[in-house]
């Protein structure tokens, strides 16, 4: 069976994005759910940058490895590869939704382009909130994106379970 494809994107993807791309996949990986995971930045500011070294420390304590990563722009082709794009933030998630219709426009099959969603969206204990950024913030934030990015991925699994997605 062919996997359920999911972009996670932020703004620079070397902090918020990287960090939902390895915590999401372990979740997956726990719940037996046959997906494929990959990030990126709305933004090119860091392009193939490894993640952000705080982000990396904070992750590794949990056991995540983000250390192979390497940060890049969304582009409008990822509309037709992935399943599903997800969105750290408010902001993310407006820049998202114009490149979603740039890409509804240029594409040959409509039906074909990523459904576009919140992070946050199916995780009852967060309402929707957006993952706030941590880059100048202190080791808080960076714990906050851990905590945000855990609690949203096992929601994300019990719906994927309930809508037979994966
Ligand atoms: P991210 O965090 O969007 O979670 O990767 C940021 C990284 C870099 C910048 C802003 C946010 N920046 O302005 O360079």
């Amino acid at each position: 069976m062919k996997p359920y494809r999911i972009l996670c994107v932020c703004l620079g993807n070397i902090c918020r994005s990287p960090t939902a791309e390895e915590v999401l996949r372990s979740i997956m990986y726990q719940h037996h759910l046959n997906v494929v995971i990959d990030s990126a930045g709305t933004s090119n500011y860091h392009p193939n940058a490894s993640p952000d070294s705080r982000s990396q420390a904070h992750a590794k304590r949990r056991g995540y490895d983000l250390s192979q990563l390497k940060a890049r722009q969304i582009q409008i082709k990822d509309w037709y590869y992935f399943d599903l794009i997800l969105a750290m933030d408010l902001n993310n998630l407006e820049h998202l939704k114009q490149l979603q219709q740039k890409a509804i426009l240029s594409a040959q099959q409509p039906q074909t382009v990523a459904t576009l969603a919140l992070m946050t969206e199916h995780d009852a204990s967060q309402q929707k909130q957006p993952i706030a950024d941590p880059y100048y913030g202190g080791k808080d934030g960076f714990e906050q994106v851990l905590n945000q990015c855990e609690s949203a991925s096992h929601a994300w699994a019990t719906y994927f379970k309930q809508q037979h997605i994966g």
